[in-house]
């Protein structure tokens, strides 16, 4: 399939590993230029390298914080000075730890929801000027199932993610009259350092062992596993093509059939 996506231009948050990298190299092998940003910059620099060696395509390293105001209007300055103007913004930066309501703290709380949902919205603020001249735009917010299956052991990020559904899909009709599609990302359990991180957090706050803990979440995959950055990366790029050019405000799942709702 042709996605048509050649020469346009995206940042894409949280690049340097797991879902974010996937979806930058993804992009770039369709042509798309890309910045991409973390915090680590000099594995940010090794990542970029090596997706520009492996596709050809422009790739920008924008070191920054997506918790920090600052930091996005720097990193979104940089991807318009390279190219002029940003076309595709996948907001993928986020990470929420696992707690109950009394293990996590107010600081905690608020530092995890100035980076998801906060950074998301902010980045969305910063690149629609844009988009809205040009008619075209593309964003994409990779968020969770844990927005719409609440657990509590994992407040912060159910809050953020379930934040998140709803921003998605009211920017997408404010978007729509421009031509700018919106559109969300529900990852299940996805094998990205992260994860690993998840599965450990989890293993404390229950009290389980790891193995114990990564069974129960893929008992509720009835695909019986955990995905790959690149199960999620495809469709991400086909919804930034023209060949999605009627989707919007659609909420995706790609979680091997473990969201229990219809
Ligand atoms: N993996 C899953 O199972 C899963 C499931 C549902 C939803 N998700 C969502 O998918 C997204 C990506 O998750 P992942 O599993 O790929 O994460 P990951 O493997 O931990 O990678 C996170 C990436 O984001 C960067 N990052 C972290 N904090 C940042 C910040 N404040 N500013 C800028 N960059 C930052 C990291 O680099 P630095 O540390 O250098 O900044 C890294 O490049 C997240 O929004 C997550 O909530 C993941």
């Amino acid at each position: 399939m042709n996605l048509d996506l050649g020469g346009k231009t995206a940042l894409v948050t949280g690049a340097s590993l797991g879902i974010g990298r996937a979806i930058a190299q993804e992009l770039a092998q369709e042509g798309v230029n890309v910045v991409v940003n973390a915090r680590d910059g000099e594995r940010l620099a090794a990542v970029a390298g090596a997706i520009a060696k492996m596709t050809g395509a422009r790739i920008v390293a924008a070191a920054g914080n997506m918790g920090v105001a600052d930091d996005i209007a720097r990193v979104v300055d940089s991807g318009r000075r390279e190219f002029g103007r940003i076309d595709i913004l996948i907001n993928n930066a986020g990470s929420s730890p696992a707690g109950r309501i009394h293990d996590v703290s107010d600081e905690t709380w608020f530092k995890s929801l100035t980076l998801k949902p906060m950074g998301y919205v902010r980045c969305a603020r910063a690149v629609i000027p844009d988009m809205r001249r040009q008619r075209w735009g593309r964003i994409i917010n990779v968020i969770g199932r844990s927005g719409h299956q609440p657990r509590p052991w994992y407040l912060v990020g159910g809050a953020a993610n379930a934040s998140l559904l709803n921003f998605t899909k009211a920017l997408a009709d404010e978007l729509a009259p421009d031509n700018i599609l919106v559109n969300g990302i529900n990852p299940g359990p996805v094998q990205t350092p992260r994860w690993d991180d998840h599965i450990a957090q989890g293993a404390k706050t229950t009290e389980a062992a790891a193995d114990a803990v990564l069974a129960q979440m893929i008992a509720t995959v009835p695909l019986g596993r955990v995905g790959t950055p690149e199960e999620i990366s495809g469709m991400v790029a086909f919804l930034c093509s023209e060949r999605a050019s009627f989707i919007t405000g659609a909420l995706i799942n790609i979680d091997g059939g473990g969201t229990r709702c219809i």
